[in-house]
C-alpha cells in the first residue's frame, strides 16, 4: 500500500458527536489524512459506538480514506455493510475472527483495503501465512475499548518487530505493508513511534480533546512535523 509519510488519522471516538459531520470536515481542513472510525459492539471490547448507517453519513462530508477498526465478534457480516458505506480500509483483530484467510479475502474481494489487528499481548504469528491479502497491520499501542488511555511502552519494540518482518516481506516480494498504531499518540511521543516504523498514526484525544476545532490543524500539523523529522532524524 502506497501512501506518503506520515499519515494522521484522526480517531472520531473522542469527537463530539452531537456534530460529527462539522467536526469530520474541521480535521480534514487541518490536514487529517485518514478518518479512524472505532467500531465497538460491547461483545468484543467493553463499549458500543457506531456501525455502517453513521459510515454512511460521513461518506459524502469527506474524500479522505474511511479507516475502519472493528473492534466486533463476530466481524464477517459486517464487512458487506461497511463496503455498501463507502469504508476504504477495513482492520479487524486477529482473535476475533474465527477464519483470519476468509475474511481478509471477503474484505479485498469487496475493493476495499485489508488490515489485522494485534491487541498489545497478541504475538505477530498471526501474519506469517496471510501477508499476500494485507495492506496494513494496526498495532494497538492501548488495550482496545476506550479513547485517551496511556500509550504502553512495550509497543515501541513490537513496531520495530513488526518493521523487519514487513521489511524483509518487501524485499522479496515488491509490496509494502503500512504499519498503522493505535492509543495515547500525541505529540510529546509521536517521533519515538515513528522512529520505530510506523506509517501511520491514530489520535483521538490528542487532536479531538482540543477545545477549539481551529487548534486541530495546529497539533495535527505538530505530529507530522515530527514524525517527519523522527523519520530523517
Ligand atoms: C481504542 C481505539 C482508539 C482510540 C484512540 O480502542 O481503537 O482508536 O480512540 O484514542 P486516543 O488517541 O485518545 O488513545
Ligand atoms: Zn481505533
Amino acid at each position: 500500500m502506497t501512501a506518503a509519510f506520515p499519515i494522521i488519522a484522526p480517531s472520531i471516538l473522542s469527537a463530539n458527536f452531537a456534530c460529527l459531520g462539522r467536526e469530520v470536515e474541521d480535521v480534514v481542513q487541518g490536514g487529517a489524512d485518514w478518518i479512524h472510525f472505532d467500531v465497538m459492539d460491547n461483545h468484543y471490547v467493553p463499549n458500543l459506538t457506531v456501525g455502517p448507517l453513521v459510515c454512511e453519513a460521513l461518506r459524502p462530508v469527506t474524500n479522505v480514506p474511511i479507516d475502519v477498526h472493528l473492534m466486533v465478534e463476530p466481524v464477517d457480516s459486517l464487512v458487506p455493510m461497511f463496503a455498501k458505506a463507502g469504508a476504504d480500509i477495513i482492520t479487524f483483530h486477529c482473535e476475533a475472527s474465527r477464519h483470519i484467510d476468509r475474511t481478509l479475502s471477503l474484505i479485498l474481494d469487496l475493493g476495499m483495503k485489508a488490515g489485522l489487528v494485534f491487541n498489545p499481548a497478541t504475538p505477530l504469528d498471526y501474519l506469517d501465512y496471510v501477508l499476500d491479502k494485507i495492506d496494513l497491520i494496526l498495532l494497538m499501542s492501548v488495550n482496545p475499548g476506550f479513547g485517551g488511555q496511556s500509550f504502553i511502552g512495550s509497543t515501541l519494540e513490537k513496531i520495530a518487530k513488526a518493521r523487519a518482518k514487513l521489511d524483509a516481506y518487501e524485499a522479496q516480494s515488491g509490496r509494502r505493508i503500512l504499519i498503522e498504531v493505535d492509543g495515547g499518540i500525541k505529540p510529546s511521543n509521536i517521533a519515538e513511534v515513528a522512529r520505530a516504523g510506523a506509517d501511520a498514526f491514530v489520535a483521538g484525544s490528542a487532536v479531538f480533546g482540543k477545545k477549539d476545532a481551529e487548534l486541530y490543524g495546529q497539533v495535527i500539523r505538530e505530529m507530522k512535523t515530527k514524525a517527519a523529522e523522527a523519520r530523517c532524524g
